[in-house]
């Protein structure tokens, strides 16, 4: 047990991790108010540690200085502003005003509706505490005004600023070779519809690979491809309506609707939010070619980390408008074309359409050569070959392509092709898959 007490006029800190050493009171008595600690071994008093004041205009008197001294051990450390933690991997530096702002008590928090209360309540609060307290397993704080908390050590690990949060399940990242040994992730249509653990394995596949195949479901586009969809959540409406079945007859102003060649690309990349999963269902195809092309983005984006991490970083940063335009629609976004998680710098989203890459009237011309060079190095990637996977569907599959990770593309071809389809909404297939513990990030 740690304590660190932080009093008004006097300092009280006690710490049974250092044998031997212990003090009880102790009064300013330097001229600049700095405590002297002849007890302690300088090793104990943190470097970091300052002698906190606050001053007479806040709201204490000027004879009732705060001193605040750092207690240390190889688990916690209290500090002027913060108090850092270790526990096992993880190491979390807890800023006082952030530790306020998280109080889970009944008063802070109302875990009824899981939101916080802020009837009685600054936003942003400047106490300081009075008292610290760790086990090693509960850090307890009683602050400056009487107000007591105490935060679960996985609570913190879970919530708290840090760079070792991981996602529950591994993720494949794949190019050819790997995806074609690991074959194709599949469930069968019965399996998923019957059961939780079918359900969950589709997801599952979903998060791992970026994509999942639903088999021997009925070649048909309501009982076929929507059962099949809405199993995971509500469909998301756009432009093409809430859903779609559509042959090669050039009814709307995309490729898709043609029966030209179409390379690895996301959709809705003009959505200021693109669609988080695109189901895919052929229903009938009676000529020749038409496969569906899949690639990683994700793989893309790592390999360009590896062999250009400043192409990488300009992709995660700059700008690049897409547009998709109708006679009736004007739709436009502002993203990036690579997301990375803000605090591990996980890959989190790629944004990869050149075909609906709008005017760079956002890139001022001394960034326009950089800009070029980055996004022909990750192309370079999307175009290899090595990372193609070519599959050619047939009806009762329905492709499942998380749409924020794996691009989609297909081959030309002849004939008539009878594709069916939906969006789903990222928000919602994450939410089902974070509840079926398959996500935390
Ligand atoms: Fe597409
Ligand atoms: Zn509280």
């Amino acid at each position: 047990m740690y304590r660190v007490v932080f009093p008004l006029r006097r300092t009280v800190l006690r710490c049974s991790g250092w044998s031997g050493w212990k003090f009880q009171t102790q009064t300013p008595s330097t001229s600049n108010g700095a405590i002297l600690v002849p007890q302690a071994p300088s090793s104990v008093i943190h470097k970091n540690v300052r002698n906190f004041h606050i001053s007479s205009t806040n709201r204490y008197s000027e004879e009732n200085k705060v001193y605040v001294l750092g207690c240390r051990s190889n688990n916690i450390k209290v500090s002027s502003d913060m108090i850092s933690l270790k526990y096992g991997e993880f190491d979390m530096d807890l800023l006082f005003v952030w530790l306020r702002d998280h109080c889970r008590c009944s008063e802070c928090y109302n875990h009824d509706t899981n939101q916080r209360n802020l009837q009685n309540r600054k936003l942003h609060s400047e106490d300081l505490p009075s008292s610290v307290e760790f086990d090693g397993l509960v850090l307890g704080i009683t602050w400056s005004d009487g107000h007591v908390t105490s935060y679960d050590i996985n609570w913190l690990v879970d919530n708290a600023y840090h760079s070792q949060h991981t996602d529950q399940v591994d993720k494949v990242v794949w190019d050819k070779d790997t995806i074609e040994s690991a074959g194709l992730p599949t469930v069968h249509f019965q399996e998923y519809m019957d059961s939780d653990e079918g359900l969950r394995k589709h997801l599952y596949n979903l998060v791992k690979f970026g994509f999942s195949i639903v088999t021997e479901a009925p070649p048909v586009h309501h009982m076929g491809t929507l059962e099949v969809a809405t199993r995971i959540c509500f469909k998301q409406e756009t432009q093409f309506g809430p859903d779609w079945t559509f042959t090669s007859n050039n009814e709307r102003g995309d490729t898709a609707y043609s029966d030209l060649y179409l390379g690895a690309h996301t959709d809705n990349t003009y959505f200021t939010s693109p669609s988080g999963i695109q189901v895919f269902h052929v229903l009938e195809h009676d000529g020749e070619g038409g496969q569906t092309l899949l690639v990683d983005g994700q793989y893309c984006a790592e390999q360009l980390r590896s062999k250009h991490p400043e192409d990488f970083d300009l992709l995660t940063k700059t700008v690049v408008p897409h547009e998709y335009y109708e006679e009736k629609l004007r739709l436009r976004s502002l993203g990036t074309v690579l997301s990375v998680h803000p605090t591990t710098g996980q890959f989190l989203q790629i944004r990869y359409n050149p075909y609906d890459r709008s005017p760079m009237y956002t890139l001022p011309p001394d960034q326009q050569q950089a800009f070029y060079r980055a996004y022909e190095n990750l192309t370079k990637e999307v175009r290899n070959q090595d990372n193609e996977l070519w599959v050619k569907l047939k009806g009762g599959m329905v492709l499942f392509v998380d749409n924020w990770r794996a691009m989609h593309g297909r081959a030309s071809f002849t004939g008539r092709r009878l594709v069916s389809g939906c969006y789903l909404p990222r928000d919602d297939w994450t939410s089902r898959a974070r509840l079926m513990g398959l996500m935390n990030l």
